[in-house]
């Protein structure tokens, strides 16, 4: 099973091989990340290591035995005790449950170490499997909303 790890620089090649190979996949789902974030991918890790030593985002990644990341569930925003959490999972995992017990690990990460007392969480409609993901691991549907031009509902998880 991929074990689920804090990110880190030396992560950072198979985050983007990550991305790179799974790019059409996850357009299909939630926004296409754009050519930049692939031409300044070094800078924006490097950033993103930077919040994360500054605790607004824990970002975390899922690495398979062989090194491959598989998987990334991030908490970003992190103000007030909350965070906002957001997922992918490479196509090639797909429905072998790794989403959901990936944020269940987060989950309790983000009241045990990281000492948030609520996750926010979002997810269009045409979604499916995010939705079980969240409603597996104890969030709540609290709103609608329009996420990227799509119908979408908004989820709380109370930590406490
Ligand atoms: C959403 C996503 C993270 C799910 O990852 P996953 O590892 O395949 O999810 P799991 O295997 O844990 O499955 C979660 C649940 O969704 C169900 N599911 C999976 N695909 C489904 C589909 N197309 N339609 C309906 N349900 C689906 C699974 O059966 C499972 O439910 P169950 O436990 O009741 O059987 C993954 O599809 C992904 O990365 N998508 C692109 C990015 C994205 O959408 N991120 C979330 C943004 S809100």
């Amino acid at each position: 099973m991929p074990v689920l790890q804090q990110l880190r620089l030396d992560h950072a090649p198979a985050v983007l091989e990550f991305e790179r190979e799974n790019r059409a996949y996850f357009a299909a789902s939630v926004p296409d990340r754009g050519d930049e974030f692939f031409a300044e991918f070094d800078a924006r890790y490097a950033q993103l290591l930077k919040w994360q030593a500054a605790g607004t985002d824990y970002p975390h990644v899922l690495v398979a035995e062989s090194g491959e990341v598989v998987g990334r569930v991030n908490l970003i925003g992190v103000a007030d005790g909350s965070a906002e959490l957001g997922y992918r999972i490479a196509q090639k995992c797909a429905g072998q449950g790794l989403a959901t017990a990936a944020v269940r690990e987060v989950r309790k990460l983000a009241a045990a170490h990281y000492g948030l007392t609520s996750l926010r969480a979002r997810a269009t409609l045409d979604n499916p499997a995010s939705h079980r993901v969240l409603e597996r691991n104890g969030f709540v549907a609290v709103g609608e909303l329009t996420l990227n031009d799509k119908p979408a509902t908004s989820y709380i998880c109370e930590l406490r």
